[in-house]
């Protein structure tokens, strides 16, 4: 009961201090792509809204102003128990029995084969009559002037099973609240900063390039396995793929505090041993990537007097993205790192604190012989690389010294922390300290929301790689569906490398300032035409670039 009262008192200083995240969030749906209410026929709006994985404070404030502020929620009981603490669900209609309704929808009963049939335990026709209940009962609530929501557990456009709904009721210009994935909680639980990454399912579909035996291999790129239902079947495809000595993981129950397991080792061992390992929520990790991951099979050693550093993910634009277990760990902070951005986004919540700017982005030529770098190298963001080490040991010490007292010590970093994240190198140099990670919104989730498409419902792919500058070209020549994170490289260069692989029809999107309310937008168009739709000048620092035939599916186009 204690538990649940501190839950809530969380919640309630966030809205009382972040008065910023509130009206952010009352802004919510006024961005040039977000879908504007129609105050004239007074209808209410339809939202999905994704609430994480594991516990319920991995919700973001937007996702618990959404769900606050709906008349009607589509939530199943579990996820009823699960956000309860959170939210005030008085006074609201909350209807179970919606949830994971996806089977065969746009398809004919007819072609359905009994293989397939005999696969789930609900008929074709069945799903579709229920898919049509779950329409007229939202069409008839937002008529009525009410706001709905389904609830859905991670982030919806990954792999969800609700996304179909956007499609069915497109026209009530439907939105999605981005939520964390199971992929971002796993993420923090191995510790690993990620570079390339290779989002895929087991699936063997006939005519996909995608498949897992395809997008094997890569030197630099992680491959992330959602749904391994049959471990030892997957294990078995794994150790054909890679090398035996490649390192491998398995994160189960990501998110759920207490719960969460973390298994790693290399390919070949895990295939050799799965014995305890259940596939039904867990995640595989495979790459190189994975040597550098920090996570600690032991509990700390550290006596419990000792202090702990927090690497902290705040999520991308505005501040109500950012999760309600990171604004704990924030409340419970000693001293506090953050950039100058995310101090002024997040004032409200850090007066009080001792926050130090200036040790950010100190990642460039971390663990790197000063003596060995090249001249193109030297003098990255105007300091040189003994500048950037005087600074890393500076910081490292700062941290140490607090830590040694018994402080709880927190970096905080926009987006996923560990995904293209400039603040990863810390769990590496502190790895003797008791480090946790706080999983982000990475903006990749906050981009997915605003294209309103299920990101690996792609007709030719379901695999989703997230990509840079370097690796376009070779991980362009897998056709899966890509989304590049564009950092400072001219964009121009993308659209030359993309080109290379794709035909010029290839549906693409650009995402700006994805999770911003006010000034979010997207633009769609083709490999051939987005050049021209942009112009060729420089574009601004956050955006994303979607490749792929899923974007067909988008209800903004
Ligand atoms: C160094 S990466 C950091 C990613 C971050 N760790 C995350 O998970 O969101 C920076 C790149 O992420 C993308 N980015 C960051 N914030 C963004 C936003 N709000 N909208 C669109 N793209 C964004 C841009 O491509 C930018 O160049």
């Amino acid at each position: 009961m204690r538990s649940i009262h501190k839950k809530r008192r969380i919640v309630m200083a966030w809205m009382g201090l972040a008065i910023l995240g509130l009206v952010l969030s009352a802004c919510a749906g006024q961005g040039p792509t977000a879908p504007t209410s129609d105050a004239t026929h007074a209808r209410g709006s339809y939202k999905i809204v994704g609430i994480g994985p594991g516990d319920g404070d991995l919700l973001t404030v937007r996702a618990v102003d959404a769900i606050n502020a709906a008349e009607v929620v589509f939530c199943s009981a579990r996820t009823r128990d699960k956000i309860a603490p959170y939210v005030n669900l008085a006074h609201k209609q909350v209807v179970d029995g919606y949830g994971v309704l996806f089977r065969y929808y746009g398809k004919e009963c007819a072609q359905v084969t009994p293989k397939e049939r005999s696969r789930h335990t609900m008929s074709c026709e069945q799903y579709h009559a229920k898919q049509a209940e779950f329409a007229r009962l939202v069409r008839e609530a937002v008529e009525a002037g009410k706001d709905v929501v389904l609830l859905s557990s991670g982030d919806p456009t990954i792999y969800g099973p609700d996304i179909w709904s956007l499609r069915e009721l497109h026209d009530l210009n439907p939105a999605v609240v981005p939520g964390l994935s199971a992929f971002n909680a796993a993420n923090a639980a191995l510790q690993a900063g990620l570079g390339e990454v290779i989002l895929t399912a087991p699936f063997k579909r006939e005519n996909r390039k995608d498949t897992i035996e395809n997008l094997a291999g890569h030197e630099r790129a992680t491959m992330v396995i959602f749904m391994p239902r049959d471990m030892q079947d997957l294990f078995s495809r794994l150790t054909k793929a890679y090398a035996a000595d490649t390192p491998a993981a398995i994160v189960c129950n990501a998110g759920l505090a207490g719960r969460q397991k973390v298994i790693t080792g290399t390919v070949g061992g895990l295939a050799a041993d799965l014995s305890g390992v259940d596939g039904r929520l867990s995640i595989v990790y495979v790459g190189r990537s994975l040597a550098q991951a920090q996570f600690k099979p032991e509990p700390s050693s550290q006596p419990a007097a000792k202090g702990k550093f927090y690497l902290v993910g705040m999520g991308p634009g505005d501040a109500d993205l950012a999760t309600l277990r990171a604004l704990t760990v924030i409340e419970k902070a000693d001293l506090i790192f953050a950039g100058k951005k995310i101090s002024d986004k997040f004032k409200d919540v850090l007066a009080g604190k001792k926050v130090l700017n200036g040790y950010h982005r100190l990642f460039p030529f971390y663990g790197k012989k000063c003596s060995e770098v090249t001249g193109d190298e030297k003098g990255r963001g105007g300091m040189s690389c003994e500048a950037y080490h005087r600074k890393q040991a500076e910081f490292a010490a700062l941290v140490r010294e607090a830590v040694a007292q018994g402080k709880t010590v927190a970096m905080l970093d926009s987006g996923d922390p560990l995904v293209y994240g400039p603040c990863s190198w810390s769990l590496t140099e502190l790895s003797d300290l008791d480090t946790e990670v706080v999983p982000g919104l990475s903006c990749f989730n906050a981009a997915n929301a605003a294209l309103r498409a299920g990101v690996t419902e792609g007709s030719k792919a379901h695999s989703v790689i997230l990509a840079s500058g370097w690796s376009v070209d070779e991980m362009a020549a897998h056709q899966s569906t890509m989304v590049l994170f564009t950092m400072r490289t001219q964009f121009d260069k993308f659209i030359q490398g993309l080109s290379r692989h794709y035909p010029g029809d290839t549906p693409v999107a650009v995402v700006f300032s994805a999770g911003y309310a006010a000034r979010e937008k997207v633009i769609h168009g083709t490999l051939a035409t987005i050049g021209d739709k942009l112009g060729h000048g420089r574009l601004p620092f956050e955006h994303l670039l979607y490749v792929g035939d899923f974007l067909e599916k988008s209800v903004t186009r």
